[in-house]
């Protein structure tokens, strides 16, 4: 029995999608335990691509996801996406918990007034309504997946929070009203569906692991985002560290075996907030190119810069992370040199740790090593050694540097694309 948890390093999009669908092999069970469908995560097997935002990647491989407690949920993007799967000939085999939290109209509607109040120093969010939804679960003003399979009390919790977000949306100047009625019977209607799946997934799953199952938790987002060492205020609203994943998921710390950090072997941001590797010249330009770094949620370019090592460390000590699996170390091929940040320059100080204060790290100028690149690379290669030498020597330096062992060096969207050490 193994629980294997998978984080992302960075600021998202490393190429989780990939990594846990290679995992989900050896899987019983895959698991999302926070955010919701701010997240993107792409599956490419053979010619088909899979992009999914709710329904964890291991339901590609035929295993049984888990949508899991610290899950925000908006029922209608679930459903398309379960419909659209089936049409696709995998029927998701899926189980979501009874105390996950809902997406509300209202969340949607927030999260953009928010957004517009905050004009020019907007997070630049996916306006799914995440921000607002987790305010809400912790104001204890959330409705969650059991409530919506009970007619009654749906009606009780409307009565009660409804009056609040006419008032909130009144406010921010939004010339929208709630009815009621419509959110009453549209989400009574997701609860009637929602029946099918929802349990207490956090039962099943310390069930499963007492069956000695194998666990894989799937996590969103990634370091940076998270809403306690990340950005702040530039960030998401979940906890996207290790430590989320056993609330999140309902299971106890010392039940995970192993923490994966997906590193991408560059680095990508989407959304507002300071980035201090960005490269607002040619190279960032070739890297959002040749990498096609467009959001896979909101379609936005990502923004680009290189490897940043202080962002990698501070994600390896705040979770704990026992390996690496480095991802899109094909995008660096024919570069003729690539930079990685060591530390920081802050006010002529140099630091090695990431600052606290957001004007302190966007003033953070990168201290860099420069490695030589290489301009051809095997499209297939089975093993660490049938790496361009001086890839090589990029991933050892990474290893050094973390004092983290790399297990996986992805190659390639595809499933076939990976080199396991
Ligand atoms: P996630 O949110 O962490 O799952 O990442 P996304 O799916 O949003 O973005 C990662 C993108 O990179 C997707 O389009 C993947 O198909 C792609 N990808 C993942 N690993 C690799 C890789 O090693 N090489 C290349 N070229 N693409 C990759
Ligand atoms: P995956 O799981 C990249 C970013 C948004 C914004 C900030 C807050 O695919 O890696 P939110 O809608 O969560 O309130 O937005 O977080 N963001 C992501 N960036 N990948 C993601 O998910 C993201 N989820 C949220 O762009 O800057
Ligand atoms: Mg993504």
């Amino acid at each position: 029995m193994t629980v294997i948890l998978v984080i992302g390093t960075q600021w998202g999009d490393e190429g989780k999608g990939k990594v846990v669908d290679y995992y989900s092999k050896n899987a019983d069970y895959v698991v999302r335990y926070q955010g919701g469908a701010n997240a993107g995560h792409t599956i490419k097997v053979r010619d088909e691509v899979y992009k999914l935002h709710l329904t964890p990647s291991g339901v590609i491989q035929g295993k049984t996801g888990i949508i899991a407690n610290g899950v925000v949920v908006d029922p209608e993007i679930l459903f398309n996406e379960i419909d659209e799967l089936t049409k696709r000939g995998i029927k998701p085999k899926l189980l979501i918990s009874d105390r996950a939290n809902i997406i509300m109209p209202y969340h949607k509607i927030l999260d953009g007034a928010e957004e517009q109040y905050l004009g020019d120093k907007k997070i630049g969010t996916t306006k799914r309504g995440i921000g607002p939804c987790y305010s809400d679960k912790v104001a204890r003003n959330g409705i969650r997946a059991i409530d919506l399979t009970d007619i009654e009390s749906l009606q009780r919790l409307l009565d009660r929070i409804l009056p609040l977000k006419q008032k909130l949306i009144d406010i921010y100047g939004i010339k929208t009203t709630l009815d009621k009625k419509e959110i009453l019977e549209t989400y009574s209607a997701y609860g009637r569906r929602l029946k099918d799946y929802v349990i207490p997934t956090h039962i099943e799953l310390n069930k499963a692991i007492k069956k000695k199952k194998n666990i894989l938790l799937e996590g969103a987002q990634g370091t940076m985002l998270d809403v306690e060492f990340g950005t702040y205020p530039y960030t998401t609203s979940s906890h996207t560290i290790a430590g989320g994943s056993t609330i999140g998921a309902g299971i106890g710390p010392r039940m995970i075996d192993e923490i994966i950090g997906i590193v991408k072997a560059y680095t990508t941001r989407v959304g507002e907030g300071p980035l201090p590797t960005e490269l607002l010249d040619k190279t960032g330009e070739h890297l959002q190119k040749v990498g096609h770094e467009i959001g896979t949620t909101t379609s936005r370019p990502r923004r680009c810069g290189w490897l940043d090592l202080v962002v990698v460390r501070h994600s390896c000590m705040i979770s704990g992370i026992t390996k690496l699996a480095i991802t899109k170390l094909d995008i660096l091929k024919g570069l003729p040199e690539i930079k990685v940040c060591t530390s920081y320059s802050l006010n002529g100080n140099k630091i090695d740790y990431f600052p606290a204060r957001i004007e302190d790290v966007a003033a953070c100028k990168p201290v860099y090593k420069t490695f030589k690149g290489w301009t051809t690379m095997d499209t297939s290669p089975a093993l660490f050694s049938d790496l361009p030498k001086e890839a090589q020597v990029y991933l050892r330096f990474i290893e050094k540097e973390t004092d983290v062992p790399i297990s996986l060096v992805s190659i390639g969207p595809g499933r076939t694309e990976t080199i396991e050490i």
